[in-house]
């Protein structure tokens, strides 16, 4: 099989490298400017050339067939919208996350891959009434790209988790002229090859109490406004990068509705995923081994693109590479 090398920016603790390296992809080059993360990455990629700082000082990237580049997009998020008090702060977000989008541009002309992929949060397509997303498909487009994107759901790729995200893959137009992407079709749910994963086939083996794992930290007002409580028969909440609004273990009594904005806890067996349960639910690898606090061990984690769209993502490319 030919292998397909690649250079990752914003690359966290490697969530999607580590799907892409599953489908196939051979990694050279790694940059993200966090070190938790990057003390993560290396303990799933140890022999990947990782580099940490901000990507705006890096002058020269290697060349590669893929780029991969989840810039963050936190300020597009649902979450972040409604955290947003006024207009100045809102701007401000955006012009950051624009900023990043440019960085991702300037490594595209200089690496020019055959492909790229970059995964955005839902509210980017209609942030600034879809604005935004319509300049970065019209950058990619200037670079010389084909650009394919779709909403995707996590469950469906056999994560057990309930997290949507927006994924774009860049052609180069000199490829596309031979190979019109295609999205993967979903593998798992009703009436496909393979059922839903639920929270017990991920986490069901695992310490009801493993203490020094967890934030046992009391609920605030905030956190009760909604169900944070899935059955083990169910899919998780979305994992998020802060511990103090990650969702509840799926054990003991579930959560009532009160009224509207008013959830209520019931029984006495009541916490937060730990960050170990929460890197199962976001589908990586059990050796993941972060150097950083609790809190750290929470946020690299949550800010990871689930591998099961990495290797889906890049599946339809592997099998066209071989044909
Ligand atoms: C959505 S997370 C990336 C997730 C990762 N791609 C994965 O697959 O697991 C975005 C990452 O961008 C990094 N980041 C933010 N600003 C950066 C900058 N200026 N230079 C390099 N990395 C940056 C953050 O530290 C964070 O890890």
């Amino acid at each position: 099989m030919r292998k397909l090398t690649a250079i990752s920016l914003f690359s966290g603790c490697g969530g999607f490298d580590f799907g892409a390296a599953q489908a196939g992809i051979e990694f050279l080059w790694a940059n993200d400017i966090d070190p938790v993360a990057g003390s993560a990455y290396r303990s799933i990629f140890p022999d990947v050339d990782f580099h940490v700082g901000d990507v705006c000082d890096v002058r020269s990237f290697p060349k590669a067939d893929v780029l991969i580049g989840c810039y963050p997009c936190t300020g597009f998020s649902l979450g972040a919208r409604r955290r947003w008090k006024d207009r100045a702060e809102r701007d401000l977000t955006a012009i950051k996350g624009n900023f990043l989008y440019l960085e991702f541009l300037r490594v595209l002309a200089q690496s020019t891959p055959k492909y790229f992929f970059v995964e955005n949060v839902r509210g980017m397509i209609s942030a600034k009434q879809g604005w935004f997303f319509e300049q970065q498909l019209q950058g990619f487009r200037d670079s010389g790209y084909t650009v394919h994107h779709k909403l995707l759901y996590a469950p469906d790729y056999g994560l057990p988790q309930s997290r949507q995200r927006v994924f774009l893959v860049g052609i180069r137009n000199d490829i596309a002229r031979d190979f019109s992407y295609q999205f993967l079709t979903p593998t798992h749910g009703p009436g496909r090859a393979h059922p839903y994963q639920t929270l017990r086939d991920a986490i069901g083996d695992m310490p009801l109490w493993p203490t020094g794992e967890f934030l046992d930290q009391k609920f605030h007002g905030h956190y009760l406004t909604r169900n944070r409580k899935r059955g083990w028969d169910e899919q998780s909440f979305t994992i998020v990068a802060n511990a103090s609004h990650v969702p509840l273990h799926p054990q003991g009594s579930p959560m009532t509705f009160v009224e509207k904005d008013k959830w209520q806890l019931n029984g006495d067996a009541n916490r937060r995923l730990s960050w170990r349960e929460c890197a199962r639910l976001q589908g990586l690898p059990d050796r993941i081994a972060p150097s950083g606090s609790l809190l750290d061990c929470y946020r690299v984690v949550g800010n990871a693109v689930p591998p099961p769209f990495g290797k889906a993502l890049l599946t339809p490319v592997i099998r066209f590479e071989n044909t």
